[in-house]
C-alpha cells in the first residue's frame, strides 16, 4: 500500500503538470509582457477608438453583462457593471482579506445615450456588505422589470443577491439574499430564466479557511486540482418564500479553478472557463432540464476569467496573460498588469483538417499560436492586447456587434471599463 501510494502520487502530480503545461509556461514560467503592445485592437487604432468610462469609485471592475432592453423591434443593449474600489483590501479570490467594510458598486451604461450611472441599491440591508463579482439580468421586454443576480463576496461568506431592476430609473430593489451550503466560493452567474440560474465556484478550498486558507486555494489553483464545478440553481418566484432555493444539482462537476459561464444565443451550448488550465470546457445543454454534458475543451493562451457569447455565436474570453503580475498588482506590488480579449468562432464545416493553421491569428504582436496548437472546433482571434499600460488586468470582454462596439473590464483598472468602438 506504502509503495503504491509513493508511486501513485507523483504519477498523479507528473499527469496534472502534463494537462496544465501551456498555461504554466504562458502565463507563470515567460513573461509575456515585453512582447505585448501598449494596445492592440483588432479593428483599427485602439488610441483613436477606446475610451474608458470615468466616475469616482468606477474602478477595479470584475463583470460586465449585457441588459437587453426589448421595446418593440428595438433592442438596446446596455451594459451592467460590477465595480469594487476596495478590491485591494478585499478579494476572497486572491487576497488580501483585509477590509471588508467599504461597498463595491453597480454601474449601467447605456451605448445609444453614450452615458453611465452609478446604480442606487434601494432597501440593501444596512451592515450587509456588498462586493459584487458576477452578475447576470434577465431582458427587459416592453419596459417591465428585470430579476438580476450578482455574486456578493461578503465577509463571513459569499452570497447571492436578487435585485429588480426597471430599464426607466436608475435604481435596482433589494429583493433577498440566497445562501447556500453549496455556494462554498461562487464567481460567476448565467441565468436559464427569471428564476434560475447556472452558478460556477471557483475553488473548494478557500481564502476564508483559518490557518490553511493561505496554502490550500494556492494549492488547489497551481495543482490545477479538478474539485470546482458549475451548478444549476433553481428560485421559488416568490419573493417571501421561507425556502428561496426550490433546487440545485451539479450541473458540470471536476473543473479546475471554474470561473466565467455563459449560455449560447441558441441557448444549446454553455462555455465555462477553467482559469487555472487557461481552457475552456463546452457542454451541450438540454434546455429543458439544464442538464450539461461535456462536449469539448480548447486552449487559450492566457488564463481564462469570464466569457461572453455574442450575437454570432462566438465566444468572448477575457483573462490574464502573465498571472505572477496580477497577483503584485492585488497584493500592491506593482500597478499593473496586462490584457489579452480573444474570440473563439466555430470553425465551418468544410475547411479541411489539413490545411495549414500553424499561423492562425498571425496579425498581432503576440499571436496566439506563438502560445497554444491551433483550436480544433475553433478559429482564435485577438480582439485586444496591453501590456498594462493603456488597460489593465482585463478580467471581462464583450462584443455588441450591431452597436459595433468591444468593452473590456479591468480587474485593477483604475478606470474600469474600456469601450471600443468596432
Ligand atoms: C418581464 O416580461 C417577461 C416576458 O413576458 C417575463 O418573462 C419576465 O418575467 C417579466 N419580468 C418581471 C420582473 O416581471
Ligand atoms: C432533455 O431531457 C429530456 C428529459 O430527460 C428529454 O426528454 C429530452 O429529449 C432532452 N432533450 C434533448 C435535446 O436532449
Amino acid at each position: 500500500m506504502m509503495r503504491f501510494s509513493r508511486a501513485l502520487i507523483p504519477a498523479l502530480l507528473a499527469a496534472w503538470l502534463y494537462r496544465g503545461r501551456h498555461s504554466f509556461l504562458n502565463s507563470i514560467f515567460t513573461n509575456p509582457i515585453p512582447h505585448l503592445p501598449d494596445a492592440y485592437l483588432y479593428s483599427g487604432d485602439a488610441l483613436s477608438s477606446c475610451e474608458t468610462l470615468k466616475a469616482p469609485d468606477l474602478k477595479y471592475c470584475e463583470d460586465i453583462t449585457f441588459w437587453d432592453v426589448h421595446n418593440g423591434d428595438n433592442t438596446e443593449k446596455r451594459l451592467i457593471i460590477t465595480c469594487d474600489a476596495g478590491r485591494k483590501e478585499w478579494n476572497t479570490v486572491m487576497g488580501p482579506l483585509q477590509n471588508p467594510e467599504p461597498h463595491g458598486s453597480l454601474w449601467v451604461y447605456s451605448p445609444s445615450e453614450d452615458k453611465h450611472v452609478r446604480i442606487v441599491l434601494d432597501n440593501y440591508p444596512a451592515g450587509h456588505d456588498f462586493h459584487p463579482l458576477g452578475i447576470e439580468v434577465y431582458p427587459s421586454y416592453s419596459g417591465n422589470a428585470s430579476n438580476m443576480y450578482v455574486v456578493n463576496h461578503a465577509r463571513d461568506r459569499t452570497t447571492i443577491e436578487q435585485f429588480v431592476i426597471s430599464p426607466s430609473s436608475p435604481s435596482a430593489k433589494y429583493v433577498r439574499t440566497l445562501t447556500s451550503p453549496w455556494f462554498i466560493a461562487p464567481n460567476a452567474l448565467a441565468l436559464t430564466s427569471p428564476d434560475s440560474f447556472y452558478v460556477t465556484n471557483d475553488h473548494v478550498m478557500t481564502r476564508r479557511l483559518s490557518y490553511v486558507g493561505h496554502v490550500l486555494p494556492l494549492a488547489e489553483t497551481l495543482l490545477t486540482l479538478p474539485l470546482s464545478f458549475a451548478a444549476h440553481v433553481t428560485l421559488d418566484p416568490n419573493p417571501a418564500s421561507e425556502s428561496p432555493i426550490v433546487s440545485h444539482s451539479i450541473a458540470a462537476p471536476f473543473i479546475p479553478f471554474a470561473n466565467g459561464v455563459s449560455i449560447s444565443p441558441s441557448g444549446d451550448e454553455v462555455a465555462i472557463a477553467s482559469t487555472s488550465l487557461s481552457q475552456i470546457f463546452f457542454y451541450e445543454r438540454n434546455a429543458t432540464t439544464n442538464e450539461l454534458k461535456y462536449k469539448s475543451m480548447e486552449k487559450v493562451p492566457f488564463t481564462t476569467d469570464n466569457v461572453n457569447y455574442d450575437e454570432s455565436g462566438a465566444l468572448i474570453v477575457g483573462g490574464h496573460p502573465h498571472f505572477p503580475t496580477l497577483a503584485s498588482v492585488a497584493a500592491k506590488k506593482a500597478d499593473v498588469a496586462p490584457s489579452w480579449v480573444v474570440a473563439l468562432t466555430p470553425r465551418t464545416l468544410g475547411e479541411s483538417e489539413s490545411e495549414s493553421r500553424t499561423e492562425f491569428d498571425s496579425s498581432v504582436p503576440l499571436p496566439a499560436h506563438q502560445k497554444v496548437p491551433p483550436p480544433k472546433n475553433y478559429e482564435i482571434q485577438t480582439l485586444f492586447q496591453s501590456n498594462g499600460n493603456f488597460f489593465s488586468s482585463s478580467s471581462t470582454g464583450l462584443r455588441d456587434l450591431k452597436a459595433g462596439k468591444l468593452y473590456v473590464a479591468g480587474l485593477y483598472a483604475d478606470e474600469g471599463v474600456l469601450v471600443c468602438k468596432v
